[in-house]
């Protein structure tokens, strides 16, 4: 078994990104900026968008976090959003989800400029992503797809089964691993809740991509012996032993699938490091217009 590790691919990558923001800096006067927007405080959220904002900081970036009580209304927050999409100095903008039941994301989702949609969540992005053009790929799964490429690892031809087809994770997963690029051009499984064979089909798994949000969901009575493992869960519990006074678990059984797999990412230092790479990256790519002129 050998680790995917996130720590070693994110810095990597991130060194590169710095490079890139240093060399934009010199040349537009400026540096790239994401902006995101928090409505309350979910504690989740709190810590993803705590270390969006220190890791665009840390690669030269430019970072605002624009908070919001629990009661904004969701007209406020549309004005706040085409006000941003209107300022040529911001590139990026993100509103972390989930938001409050009475704002529609749908709604938020596509008043967002898609040329500043890094998120990759606005439907001319994953029209634009399932048609292979030049697109913004949703942070974790382009993570994911940064991480296959870092570690050379050759997809072409094998069976991946994603488990789970979440909006930001399972569905434009199993897209980009059957489209015609590298990573990709795998025969895909898309399994989900409502799977009846679910355990047989992982089983035929080259590849298993687990996101379905449960902790410890993939044992190792459901893994074909060599299998590459990528675990995109991220499942709190409280804990007394731990500094921040929880502990995260993946979706897949470490312990015991561990030593079955030929590659595996771990949780944490896996797939959640990446995410925050390939929002950095989509935010580059704004910056430089390499995506929409
Ligand atoms: N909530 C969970 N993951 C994400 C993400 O990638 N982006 C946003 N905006 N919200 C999220």
């Amino acid at each position: 078994m050998q680790l995917l590790d996130g720590k070693f691919a994110s810095e990597k990558i991130k060194l590169e990104i710095a490079a890139e923001a240093a060399d934009f800096l010199a040349q537009h006067g400026r540096k790239p900026h994401l902006i995101a927007i928090l409505v309350g405080n979910d504690g989740g959220s709190e810590t993803y968008v705590a270390s969006k904002m220190k890791n665009c900081e840390k690669v030269g970036f430019q970072s605002s976090l624009i908070r919001y009580g629990v009661e904004v209304t969701e007209e406020e927050l549309l004005l706040k959003v085409r006000e941003i999409n209107n300022d040529a100095g911001v590139d990026g903008l993100i509103v972390q989800l989930p938001l409050p039941k009475h704002i529609d994301p749908e709604k938020v989702t596509e008043a967002i400029d898609h040329r500043k949609d890094v998120d990759g969540f606005h439907p001319i992005n994953l029209g634009r992503m399932v048609r292979n053009l030049p697109c913004f790929i949703p942070a974790t799964p382009y993570g994911i797809l940064l991480m296959l490429k870092a570690y050379g690892i050759d997809t072409a031809g094998k069976h991946c089964v994603v488990v789970g087809r979440s909006n930001i994770v399972g569905t434009p997963m199993s897209i980009l691993m059957a489209r015609n690029a590298n990573p990709g051009n795998c025969t895909v499984t898309l399994t989900h809740s409502r799977t009846t064979n679910l355990k047989e089909l992982v089983l035929q798994a080259d590849i298993i991509i687990a996101a379905i949000g449960k902790k410890n969901f993939i044992t190792a009575d459901m893994v074909k012996p060599g299998a590459i493992i990528i675990d995109v869960g991220i499942n709190r519990e409280t804990s007394e032993k731990t500094k921040s006074g929880y502990k995260l678990y993946g979706d897949v059984d470490f312990e015991n699938v561990a030593p079955l797999a030929s590659w595996i990412t771990p949780v944490p230092g896996g797939v959640g490091l990446m995410t925050i790479v390939g929002l950095l990256r989509n935010t580059l790519a704004s910056a430089k217009k390499e995506i929409y002129s």
